[in-house]
């Protein structure tokens, strides 16, 4: 058999994160600079699956069952209806874990995706996304689908929760900064949060889930229609909606404060929140002022990301 290479690439929530798990519209788009690998060679009969992730420094077995990546493999080698090959599927991903870039997502897409091509099944985009799915829900329990729908189609997606995903389209390129808290957030622990808020008060969050809605509505709109200047206030409102849900952090917020002092026409968390990225829109010629700034706030990370 043939060495086969695949990948997949992260990703990253423009407008709408929790609310989407309500029901709600959210924007996202790929992020194809931060890319995770996979490659299956084969091996001598009788050597199983090996899994070796290179970024964490580990080799695994199909008998690691509780893995997430194990779990992936089987869960691939089960809808394909095949044995264990003789193979090592080698994984590498060029983007930091947990912190809302969908860096688990595109492991997992990508390892099945090598591995179903490898055995002469590749999976279509709609069953390679459901396998995803599947996985995202050992880490996050209720996952939307949103992140497994935009890294495995690999294009800008309007995504309403068990909806087919609508692939939308930018009408002029946009330039953003993605700035890292450094502090790993917690997806599982702020949907859970979301979950008891809404829970006490059904009303309240109700209300703010659907403005955040209209407002992922309004930012569809724009982007289609070429009109970027209106995504920075949208950004906006969509933080203090989301900072009404209690999924920002101090730490966020002091990203987010510097990058509007230094400019940015808008700026919100994207993703779980309580650490994690923050995303700042940036007019091409600020990008180098807009990052020192975030940096200065104490950015870990800084990624220019422009969205076409
Ligand atoms: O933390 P991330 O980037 O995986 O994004 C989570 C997005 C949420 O809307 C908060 C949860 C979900 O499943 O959609």
């Amino acid at each position: 058999m043939m060495p086969v290479t695949a990948s997949a690439p992260g990703k990253i929530i423009l407008f709408g994160e929790h609310a989407v798990v309500y029901g709600q519209p959210a924007l996202a788009v790929p992020l194809h600079g931060l890319t995770a690998k996979a490659q299956v060679e084969p091996t001598p009969a009788g050597s199983g699956l090996v899994i070796e992730a290179l970024d964490i420094n580990t080799r695994l077995l199909l008998a690691n069952a509780d893995h997430p990546l194990v779990v992936a493999a089987q869960l691939t080698l089960d809808t394909l209806g095949v044995d264990e090959p003789d193979a090592l599927l080698t994984l590498h991903s060029t983007s930091p874990i947990a912190s809302g870039l969908g860096s688990g997502a595109a492991v997992s897409a990508a390892l099945a995706r090598a591995l179903s091509e490898y055995l002469g099944q590749p999976l279509a985009t709609e069953e390679l996304s459901a396998l995803v799915y599947e996985i995202e829900k050992l880490h996050h329990g209720t996952p939307s689908g949103i992140d497994n729908t935009v890294i495995c189609y690999g294009k800008p997606v309007y995504f309403v929760r068990g909806r087919k995903p609508d692939i939308f389209h930018t009408d002029e390129p946009f330039h953003l900064l993605i700035g890292d808290t450094g502090r790993p957030g917690s997806t599982k622990q702020t949907v859970g949060a979301v979950r008891v808020g809404w829970q006490q008060d059904p009303a309240a969050y109700q209300a703010l889930f659907e403005q955040v809605g209209s407002l992922v509505q309004k930012a569809r709109t724009a982007i289609e229609n070429g009109q970027v200047a209106k995504l920075g206030p949208l950004m906006i409102e969509n933080q203090r909606l989301l900072q009404r849900m209690g999924v920002s952090s101090p730490e966020l917020n002091t990203l987010i404060c510097a990058a509007v002092e230094a400019g940015a026409p808008g700026a919100k968390l994207s993703g779980g929140g309580g650490g994690g990225n923050m995303i700042a829109l940036v007019n091409p010629d600020d990008v180098g002022t807009i990052s020192r700034a975030l940096y200065d706030a104490g950015a870990a990370n800084v990624i220019h990301t422009t969205v076409s």
